[in-house]
């Protein structure tokens, strides 16, 4: 361990800063267009300056990329195109050296069609051993030609496919990611497993990837509308699962942290998931999902900070991630809330406002109580691309749709760097095309456009995050709402109050001794204008 190591908090993640690096598209180090890590490892510096605490990793591994490495064929390697494993190594080495600390992602639902074991079940046919490490079942109907239940893939589309030998196995995702079946013991053994092997290489934690789901009715029985949750989400035995994780990321120096990924509406559900023995924290969907709205965004504040003080979890604030929609873009819209149903080509955005929005967005979110998610990009104010030439889409989840849903792309696309056309230094060599293509128009957008700029979304970022750092009134859980008038969110923490203006009229400011930091430009020395947030010191 390097000499800047992180002080050795052992609650560093009840207020970190965690930045997510989608590997493929955050820089290009060897020149094929694709993002490795080498590109990663080249761009430290950046994440330093930014000002992170942690780094979480999408999937690395190797994998067929049917759903962007979320089909993993091996665990424990690296896929070649983004390196190898002792570059993850170093990488995880070089980050703690600038004191940043590294979270993988693991995907414990399903395997890639790719993986060993899937293969090693369809080779040796029905009734095998090696298939009861997952899903197979005979169909219905005479010939069995129906699939064995009603289920609707969360890709959309059937999530049976039916194989040569007429039996169907289960993929709750695209059909190259066969579901695990954790009822048994060798799948929980071998992911208890894998926790240790990244655990002893340095990382201070994991994601897991849609941790809700892994379970399921034994009976694999239809779904019965009006009989919440569904056969495959929330089910009693994942809490076992998770205490055992628990227990293994305890034994370890330091504080290894098990993020989840925990899509569900309930949430006094979601929060039984943060018990003690369990979870350390998991992702605030509700939160990204609300709409630019005062009484929304409180009302998701309140109920998210509700709902985690009985289990003593830390609340988390995510804007936007790797599946749902810029937030520039979704804010510019009329309806700004995120849906998967919803998504749409073609719908009207207007960008400046999506923009305004999503910089008071950063200011209110990044003064909250406990940690914060960014997503690669986010800082960058970087807008959805949405209109990736057909022919060059990938996700699985357009696929699926019929064409009808845009799918995931779109907030994907290759970073920005340097420079004024593409690949905006984005690869080492700049004939190199991108696995995605940039817009012609994000020049303007490039790091080092934005580190010249002190009125950029970057500088915003930056000096945001250093403000969390050094503001002791930012750390710890103390916050309180201010009463406010019309449309404005005033809340206090310790000398620090943060106002967020949503309405259509400028607002009056209160008294302040120093104003440390705006979104935006004010309307005059004491009127914050709609749309804008600021933070101010107080005593
Ligand atoms: C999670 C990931 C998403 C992936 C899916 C299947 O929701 O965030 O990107 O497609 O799980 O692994």
């Amino acid at each position: 361990m390097g000499q800047q190591s992180p002080p050795d908090r052992s609650d560093w993640w009840r207020d970190a800063a965690i930045y997510q690096v989608y590997p493929r598209s955050f820089a290009d180090g060897n020149g094929d267009g694709t993002g490795d890590l080498a590109g990663v490892r080249a761009r430290l510096p950046y994440l330093a300056e930014l000002g992170v605490d942690a780094v979480w990793f999408n999937p690395w591994y190797p994998s067929p990329m049917a759903d962007g490495g979320y089909d993993v064929a091996d665990y424990r390697g690296v896929e070649p195109l983004f390196g190898t494993l002792e570059e993850a190594e170093l990488l995880i080495t070089e980050a703690l050296e600038l004191g940043i600390r590294t979270v993988v992602d693991v995907v414990p639902n399903h395997v890639s069609d790719q993986h060993p074991w899937f293969k090693a079940a369809l080779a040796a046919g029905p009734g095998s051993p090696e298939r009861e490490l997952f899903h197979f079942k005979q169909g219905r109907g005479e010939h069995g030609e129906i699939p064995p239940n009603d289920w609707v893939s969360e890709f959309g589309g059937c999530p049976w496919t039916r194989i040569e030998d007429g039996s169907w196995y289960l993929h709750l995702f695209a059909t190259q990611q066969p579901d695990l079946n954790w009822a048994h013991p060798l799948v929980r053994s071998e992911h208890e497993e894998i926790l240790r092997f990244w655990f002893d290489r340095g990382a201070a934690g994991v994601r897991i990837d849609s941790a809700a789901l892994l379970a399921k009715d034994p009976e694999l029985p239809d779904f019965v509308k009006g009989t919440d949750p569904h056969p495959y989400t929330d089910r009693e035995e994942l809490h076992a699962i998770y205490r055992s994780w628990r227990a293994i990321a305890d034994e370890y120096p330091g504080t290894r942290i098990l993020v989840g990924e925990v899509w569900l509406p309930d949430a006094e559900r979601f929060a039984r998931y943060l018990r003690p023995d369990e979870l350390h924290t998991a992702f605030n969907f509700d939160f990204l999902a609300r709409p630019w709205d005062a009484a929304a965004l409180r009302e998701s504040i309140d109920s998210t900070l509700a709902l985690h003080a009985p289990v003593g979890a830390p609340a988390t604030w995510v804007l936007c991630n790797h599946d749902v929609t810029r937030t520039v873009t979704r804010y510019g819209r009329r309806d700004t809330r995120f849906d998967f149903a919803a998504k749409r080509w073609g719908t009207p955005t207007d960008p400046a406002l999506g923009l305004r929005r999503a910089r008071a967005a950063a200011l209110l979110s990044l003064a909250l109580p406990g940690a914060v998610y960014l997503y690669q990009g986010e800082e960058l104010g970087l807008p959805e691309v949405e209109n990736l030439p057909l022919d060059r889409l990938q996700d699985p989840m357009h696929f699926r749709s019929g064409g009808t849903d845009p799918g995931r792309d779109g907030c994907r696309v290759p970073l920005p760097w340097s420079g004024d056309r593409p690949p905006y230094g984005f690869s080492q060599d700049s004939t190199a095309e991108p696995w995605l293509p940039q817009p012609a128009d994000w020049a303007p957008l490039t790091v080092a456009a934005q580190s010249a700029d002190p009125e950029s979304m970057l500088s915003l970022y930056r000096s945001a995050l250093e403000l969390r750092r050094t503001e002791a009134a930012l750390h710890g859980d103390k916050f309180e709402w201010l009463p406010s008038a019309g449309e404005v969110l005033a809340f206090r923490r310790g000398d620090l109050l943060c106002l967020v203006n949503f309405g259509a009229e400028p607002a009056p400011l209160p008294e302040h001794r120093t104003l440390l930091l705006a979104s935006g430009p004010l309307s005059g020395p004491a009127l914050l204008p709609t749309d804008t947030a600021v933070w101010l010191r107080v005593a």
